[in-house]
């Protein structure tokens, strides 16, 4: 296939899910993969979490999802045709979600993995969430399924939990090359940027220690999602140079990525934090998702409350 051909294939083959923003020199078809020329811009996302390791809380999950801001999005809401409703938001485009959970104690997110080459026609991630949220599977034997296909995709790191069982698994294609990682995730406090469960690249790193600090001033007391994502999740700063995680994308880009909330203007348009999820599930079985978001440049919020039905049997 000439270049040209080839250029026009892969723009339009992962339209889908990416943006390619620089050229992309020579490609074989071959091995489906890109030389390091290029390199994407996607979904990115940073997530921290304690899990089972709070007396009020048994899942306190903030998420912040970085997008372009004119990539057709629907705010968390409930939504789904098959046998169970889901409450997440909508990637209208790759018609996956990010973020989602059902009123029987299921959650799932996803975040990608930031490297500068991809599967041009690889499968869209987003499904994978909503798949665990739609099946009858436990997070264990969900994640078995997936390491069978995961080739299909590119990066992703996927948590699946069951709130129930009081269960929670890491998922993860990468790093390249090594076999498809399946972990339970102990109770505690997690972060996850684009790259492997708690890797302490400095974003990450900074809102763990924040998070942490900001749970232990409140001792056993609630935690409001306002005040940490106030406090932590709108936080712009970013990261020295020298330490900037090394991904094989442009410095310039990875710079412009490295703040916890992100906001960036590229040739393509205006990218970054676009939504703010804050996920708490309480002892007591009441769910709250909270939500600020932005919709056509005005922030809105809203929040959605229910009780869990514990299908689990004694
Ligand atoms: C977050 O951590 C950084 C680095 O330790 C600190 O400078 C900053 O004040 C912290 N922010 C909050 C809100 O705790
Ligand atoms: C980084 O952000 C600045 C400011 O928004 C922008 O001018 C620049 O083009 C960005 N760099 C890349 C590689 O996107
Ligand atoms: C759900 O029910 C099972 C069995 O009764 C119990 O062990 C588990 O703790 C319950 N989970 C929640 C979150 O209430």
């Amino acid at each position: 296939m000439p270049s040209e051909t080839l250029l026009i294939y892969l723009l339009i083959t992962s339209a889908n899910q990416f943006t390619f923003v620089l050229g992309f020199g020579e490609a074989t078809v071959d091995s489906i993969s890109l030389t390091k020329t290029g390199f994407l811009r996607g979904i990115m996302c940073i997530a921290a979490w304690i899990w089972q390791s709070h007396p009020a809380h048994q899942l306190l999950l903030f998420l912040n999802r970085d997008e372009y801001h004119d990539r057709a999005t629907e705010a968390v809401g409930w939504w789904g045709e098959g046998n169970k409703k889901i409450l997440g938001g909508r990637d209208v485009k790759g018609g996956g979600t990010w973020l989602g959970c059902t009123k029987d104690g299921r959650v799932a997110f996803l975040t990608n993995a930031r490297e500068p080459e991809s599967i041009p026609d690889a499968r869209t991630r987003g499904v994978l969430p909503l798949r665990f949220l739609e099946s009858t599977k436990s997070p264990h034997e969900f994640a078995e399924e997936i390491v069978q296909e995961a080739d299909y995709y590119n990066g992703f790191n996927l948590i699946l939990a069951d709130l129930c069982s009081k269960t929670m698994v890491y998922v993860s294609n990468r790093p390249k090359g090594e076999s498809v990682s399946v972990q339970t995730v102990p109770p505690g406090l997690h972060v996850l940027s684009n790259a492997q469960l708690d890797t302490p690249w400095p974003k990450a790193q900074r809102l763990h220690d924040n998070f942490s600090h900001l749970l232990k001033k409140h001792g056993d007391e609630e935690v409001t999602a306002e005040e940490v994502i106030e406090k932590l999740m709108m936080d712009k700063t970013k990261a020295d140079m020298d330490e900037l995680p090394i991904t094989g994308c442009d410095p310039d880009w990875e710079f412009n990525l490295s703040s916890i909330f992100v906001e960036t203007d590229t040739k393509r348009g205006r990218y970054g934090t676009r939504s703010t999820a804050a996920f708490s599930a309480k002892v007591n079985g009441e769910v709250t998702f909270y939500e600020r978001y932005l919709e056509r440049g005005m922030w809105k919020e809203h929040k959605i409350q229910y009780q869990m039905e514990n299908g689990t049997k004694a």
